[in-house]
């Protein structure tokens, strides 16, 4: 006989306790505790007990890179390590509206081989009216309107899909727990179990997830160590691009980033990233500078823009758009002692135009040569691009993937190139861009305000 009691569960990590807790003792989020009922006994099957495991030498068993599906997207698959791998589990996050529906039947649509894609938010007509819309004709994809995950899972096995969309894990429950749709059990129970299928019948699962309103995929953060693959659909509200993230990747790099432009037709793939985050530079401007950046494998030119003004207040502002305010403040202080900025008295607010967010070293020099082009109101040439990372000395150290950013900026017509010094060595020069090396951040200073 199944007995149950209450537990609570924080709905954002996991953590469960035996009373409600206004703080979770685990990840420190205020008021994520939910309640939940606790199954003292599952009505889990107990027939795999008498089953054997195989074991398999490593030599015997079969696999190859060739197998991945593909989607035909090639900003989606790129960010997947060259598509869908057979037997995987992708979470795709987003927030309300962004497009992840969209992203998903539009991928789907292009797969060669069966694809189920099962709504437990939309009815059928209105998939049909979005594939309408997005100009989809494809008869491969199938649509199931269920959210009963057992009978889901059935469904899965007729169709002989290699590919299952779920859109959304938190509208799926399992009939083995009695918790409702959307809870911590529900959520990980339900990626569990389909997590297992898909192993054992070798098909992938795409999972859309739903964001908070923090920026993290609702339902706890073990979601997360469970599946594959977690990808992240962001963009701005007032920007029709959208970028595709991957948070982690069981089988690729996260650093790649997919780019992509919603239209009334649908999501368009962005070949030419850096054309569209220069076209609406406004040049001559202080505060303005062009670096290269390198995300996954592909280099993107991209504006940094810096505003200094003086502060009537003690403390004066950090406001940064698409970087990391830690480092800001770091190069904050290196531009202070060892380029005699006085910037401890100004306000500053740095931004990535476009909403890109930038996490590499590479960037420092441009964010650097803004913050001092604002606050000495000195206008940097629009035809130079600024590229290396700055020590704490004021040094300008090396990067990886120079040739690739220099390649980039000589195509999209730049004349001008600063790199680290230490990046000439081994450097092989056949470009038409002029290249100058730095050595540190009072000489560049010098260079860029001629
Ligand atoms: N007729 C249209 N013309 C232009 N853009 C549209 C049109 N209809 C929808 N869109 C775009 O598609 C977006 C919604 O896409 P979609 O339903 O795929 O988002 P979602 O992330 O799945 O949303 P949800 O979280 O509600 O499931 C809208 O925010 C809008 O940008
Ligand atoms: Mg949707």
């Amino acid at each position: 006989m199944s007995k149950s009691r209450i537990k609570y569960v924080c709905t954002s990590c996991g953590y469960e306790s035996l009373r409600w807790l206004g703080k979770c003792p685990e990840c420190d989020s205020w008021n994520s505790f939910s309640e939940e009922l606790v199954e003292t006994s599952k009505k889990k099957s107990n027939a795999a007990s008498n089953q054997k495991s195989s074991v398999y030498k490593i030599s015997e068993i079969s696999a190859s890179e060739e197998d991945r599906v593909k989607t035909g997207i090639k900003e989606f698959d790129r960010v997947l390590g060259g598509g869908i791998m057979p037997g995987s589990v992708i979470l795709l996050g987003g927030d309300p509206g962004i497009g992840k529906s969209t992203l998903a039947i539009q991928a789907a649509a292009q797969i060669s081989s069966n694809v189920l894609y099962v709504t437990g938010e939309e009815s059928i007509q209105q998939i049909k009216l979005r594939a309408l819309r997005l100009k989809i004709k494809s008869d491969n994809l199938s649509i199931l309107a269920e959210t009963n995950l057992n009978l889901i899972l059935s469904s899965i096995k007729e169709s002989e899909s290699s590919v299952v969309i779920i859109d959304s894990i938190q509208t799926m429950h399992s009939e083995q727990f009695d918790n409702s749709p959307g809870t911590v059990t529900q959520i990980r129970e339900c990626t569990s179990l389909l997590m297992e299928e898909a192993k054992k019948g070798h098909f992938a699962v795409i999972l859309i997830g739903h964001v908070t309103k923090e920026g993290i995929i609702a339902g706890p953060k073990v979601l997360e160590h469970i599946v594959d693959t977690v990808l992240q659909f962001e963009g701005e509200s007032n920007h029709a691009f959208r970028i595709l993230r991957s948070q982690k990747n069981r089988f690729g790099s996260t650093n790649e980033i997919g780019i992509f432009e919603m239209y009334e037709n649908g999501l368009v793939e962005v070949n030419n990233p850096s054309e569209l985050f220069l076209s609406d530079r406004e040049k001559n401007v202080s505060g303005s500078v062009i670096t290269a950046s390198v995300e996954g494998t592909r280099p993107i030119l991209l504006e940094v823009q810096a505003l200094v003004t003086p502060s009537n207040y003690g403390n004066p502002q950090r406001v940064t758009t698409g970087f990391d305010s830690r480092r800001l403040s770091i190069l904050l202080a290196v531009l202070e002692k060892r380029a005699n900025l006085r910037l401890s008295a100004t306000n500053v607010f740095l931004n990535m135009a476009g909403g890109v967010r930038i996490m590499e070293p590479a960037v420092d020099l441009a964010v650097c040569c803004s913050i001092a082009s604002s606050l000495l109101d000195k206008i940097i040439d629009n035809k130079s691009v600024l590229i290396g990372e700055v020590g704490l000395g004021g040094e300008i150290r090396s990067i990886g993937n120079i040739e690739k950013r220099i390649k980039e900026a000589e195509k999209l017509g730049f004349n001008r190139i600063f790199i680290p010094d230490n990046n000439m060595k081994g450097l092989k020069l056949n470009s038409g861009i002029r290249i100058v090396p730095v050595n540190n951040l009072s000489e560049i200073l010098h260079l860029i305000f001629e």
